[in-house]
């Protein structure tokens, strides 16, 4: 039983990462899970790996990992993470793909604990509502009997569920210290440590899990999200409007062929 840091969808932004890892280790943290989406988006893929492998985090593999180490296809990612995927595949150190390409789909900490990416059977799924969550959870006490805790990643939003049989309750989200209960299912997204593509706030978020007290903290932190982007645009990693708009059209053309062929 321990105290772990809890990350996920870093997306190659070591600034981010760098201001997560700090404000953790500060507290003595030195255990670290993380839900996936390591690289993607911006142009630190091989560094934030290297971050996470020295610190021996116990990690599972993502959408974007899968594509960036062509693990899966590009059918289900928008125009801005196909482009920058990739620019990623062509940059991957082999040392980084070799590990990327190691990573399980999820995993089990302390038996009671799973880390899963997207939705437990789909990691590509965005778990949203409470009916995602209900749905998960059935899948869960079925695969996984013995999990308490699911952390989840994928959709890039801080949340905590609270599962108590068929009800799925939406738990207000605060700073304060959130002591789970030990008799329901827990569903928690810890949040996404690149916020680049957010417009709300530009802040690096994580969370804390106490496996004893059986509690939760939801971190938010500043980074310096200017030299991310800088980054990014200068190494190739952000889509212009012509090559989007090509991508749309490629992808219309394509869905209207196969339309096609099933009409055949
Ligand atoms: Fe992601
Ligand atoms: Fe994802």
């Amino acid at each position: 039983m321990a105290v772990y840091g809890v990350l996920g969808d870093i997306h190659g932004n070591l600034e981010a990462l760098e201001a997560v890892l700090g404000a953790l280790e500060a507290r003595a943290i030195r255990q670290f899970l993380c839900v996936g989406d390591i690289i993607g988006y911006n142009a630190d893929p091989d560094e934030c790996a290297a971050q996470l492998r020295r610190r021996h985090t116990v990690a599972i593999a993502g959408n974007h990992d899968l594509i960036g180490t062509g693990r899966l296809d590009f059918a289900r990612c928008s125009n801005m993470a196909r482009y920058s995927l990739k620019r990623t595949r062509r940059t991957l150190g082999r040392d980084t793909a070799a590990w990327l390409g190691r990573l399980p789909p999820n995993r089990l900490v302390e038996e009671n604990v799973l880390l899963v990416h997207g939705g437990v059977r789909d990691v590509e799924q965005y778990m949203v509502t409470p009916g995602h969550i209900r749905q998960n959870a059935d899948y869960l006490r079925a695969d996984f009997p013995a999990a308490r805790l699911c952390f989840f990643g994928h959709s890039h939003e801080q949340k905590v569920y609270a599962v108590d049989g068929g009800e799925v309750a939406d738990l207000a989200l605060s700073s304060e210290r959130i002591y789970l209960s030990r008799e329901k299912l827990h569903f928690v997204n810890p949040g996404s440590v690149d916020a680049q593509r957010k417009s709300r706030h530009k802040l690096a978020e994580c969370a804390i899990l106490d496996t004893v007290g059986w509690t939760l903290e939801l971190l938010r932190l500043p980074y310096d999200a200017a030299s991310t982007e800088a980054k990014a645009a200068v190494f190739g990693y952000r889509i212009n409007r012509l090559t989007d708009r090509l991508y749309s059209l490629r992808s219309k053309f394509l869905r209207a062929d196969s339309r096609r062929n099933a009409a055949r």
